[in-house]
């Protein structure tokens, strides 16, 4: 390691900003692991999966998080850790201390703004689940399971709710004032506290899911037989592309998140295996997940492939058709604004990181980014209703940031972490930080994240782009 890095590390004036880290390994996990499971697990997962014919679409997208996107997450938290700072700071300390001119920090920049986005569109639909919990718990969705057509029922409580600005501020105002506080709490006191009982509960909660899904539908073998029976024929090249933008997404890697959380992280803490972990516990919800929907979905009859509404639409629907199912909606929905909530705070650290290694205090600055999130949510919630009229190319403001976050920031942001670890920091620097010695493990890691992601990530973005 180089003398200026060594320094850096000890004292580093960047060290000081997150000087309460985690305090264990499995906080950083737990963290880690909250940040990754989200609604991309739980809400978008099955209904491409769905989309796109299950098993085939299932493995490509298996092999994209293994190869692609599990070397990508180990550079981010490499980063994030030897930086020691925030991700600006850190990107412009560490390639600084390269020998190489400023300018990399860019990446940070790119990151932060990224998440900002991302954030904003996020909570809004992280609120869609508060409000069917308040369905769920409020008899809503009961009463529309007991009108004559029940389909038509659901489908206009999902409509109303998107047609009701107020509403849906209620509850982009609660998914952004709960990820405030916690953010506001810091890394020890606020994050680690949260996911210490959310990510073990969220567990929990979906393996009884998926228990009940499997005893109460009899349709688990139908499910098992969607997600990993692969019929390679019904697989198209759209497929692969969506599979491997949806690796970036649910990984959290490209938006500096894991920069953040890497920042706070130990140096004791194996780096490679706890990527491992994540992207394993990442995985596994997002298969749980698939096995908890579609038992239902099938024992209704209903269509895998039925898009964005899937879990808000025809779920409830299934849900009502089924003993128990009530009481199993209302679980599900608490999972999943839980589930949102793990991640959004992950969304808003790397801008109050940011604003905290310029001298403000955390709370001042969780509620100022927090606020600026809150106002341009408010603009993707109006673009469901009052402002619905308003398009460009096509998309309202809600779609433009979703497209905008997803094929174009996001790869760009993985790809230069990929660039950044493969190429900027020198070899010696990652393998030092690894700890997995000149290993043939780091050989293939590094080869990986030189040659195999930024290919893969480059062709998706020039796909989605052109
Ligand atoms: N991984 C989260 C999910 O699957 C979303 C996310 C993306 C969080 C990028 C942080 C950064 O829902």
């Amino acid at each position: 390691m180089s003398a200026r890095v060594e320094t850096l590390h000890a004292a580093g004036p960047a060290r000081r900003e997150t000087a309460a880290g985690w305090s264990s390994r499995t906080a950083f996990i737990l963290a880690a692991a909250g940040s990754a499971v989200g609604l991309g697990n739980v809400w978008k997962f099955p209904y491409i999966a769905g989309e796109y014919g299950g098993g085939a679409f299932v493995l490509v997208y298996l092999a994209c998080v293994a190869l692609i996107g599990l070397p990508i997450l180990v550079a981010e938290i490499l980063v994030g850790r030897r930086g020691g700072a925030s991700p600006i700071h850190g990107l412009r300390l560490l390639a600084r201390s390269e020998g190489h001119r400023d300018g990399w920090q860019l990446i940070g920049w790119l990151g932060v703004l990224g998440a900002f986005l991302i954030l904003s569109f996020y909570s809004v639909v992280a609120g869609w689940s508060l409000a069917y919990l308040g369905h769920a718990v409020g008899g809503g969705l009961a009463a529309a399971s007991r009108t004559a057509e029940p389909a038509a029922a659901m489908e206009g409580l999902f409509s109303a709710l998107l047609a009701s600005p107020s509403l849906l501020l209620l509850c982009h105002t609660l998914m952004m004032a709960a990820t405030v506080l916690v953010v506001s709490h810091g890394v020890r006191q606020g994050l680690e506290r949260a996911v210490r009982w959310m990510v073990p509960g969220l567990f929990a909660l979906l393996i009884g899911l998926v228990a009940w899904a499997g005893v109460a539908t009899g349709h688990f073998g139908d499910a098992l037989a969607f997600l990993f029976r692969p019929s390679f024929g019904a697989l198209t090249g759209e497929a692969v592309l969506v599979a491997l933008g949806h690796a970036f997404f649910t990984l959290s890697v490209g938006m500096t998140a894991m920069m953040a959380y890497g920042a706070a992280l130990n140096r004791r803490t194996s780096i490679g295996a706890a990527s491992v972990a994540i992207a394993g516990l990442d995985t596994l919800v997002a298969l749980l997940a698939g096995l908890a929907i579609f038992p239902v979905v099938f024992a209704n009859g209903l269509e895998p492939g039925s898009g964005p509404g899937l879990i808000f639409v025809t779920l409830p629907i299934a849900f009502s058709q089924i003993p128990g199912g009530l009481i199993a909606a209302t679980l599900f929905f608490a999972f999943l604004a839980m589930a949102a909530l793990t991640s959004t705070i992950s969304l808003l650290e790397p801008a109050v990181q940011f604003l905290e290694g310029r001298g403000w205090g955390r709370r001042g600055a969780a509620l100022a980014t927090g606020a600026a999130v809150w106002l341009l949510g408010v603009g993707s919630l109006l673009s469901f209703n009052l402002w619905s009229g308003y398009t460009v190319m096509g998309r309202s403001f809600f779609e433009l940031l979703d497209f905008v976050t997803a094929n174009v920031l996001l790869p760009l942001g993985g790809l230069l972490v990929a660039v950044y670890a493969g190429r900027v920091l020198s070899r010696d620097a990652v393998c030092d930080e690894l700890g997995l010695g000149d290993s043939p493990a780091f050989r293939l890691w590094r080869f990986m994240l030189r040659y195999v992601s930024p290919v893969g990530v480059a062709v998706v973005f020039a796909h989605n782009l052109l």
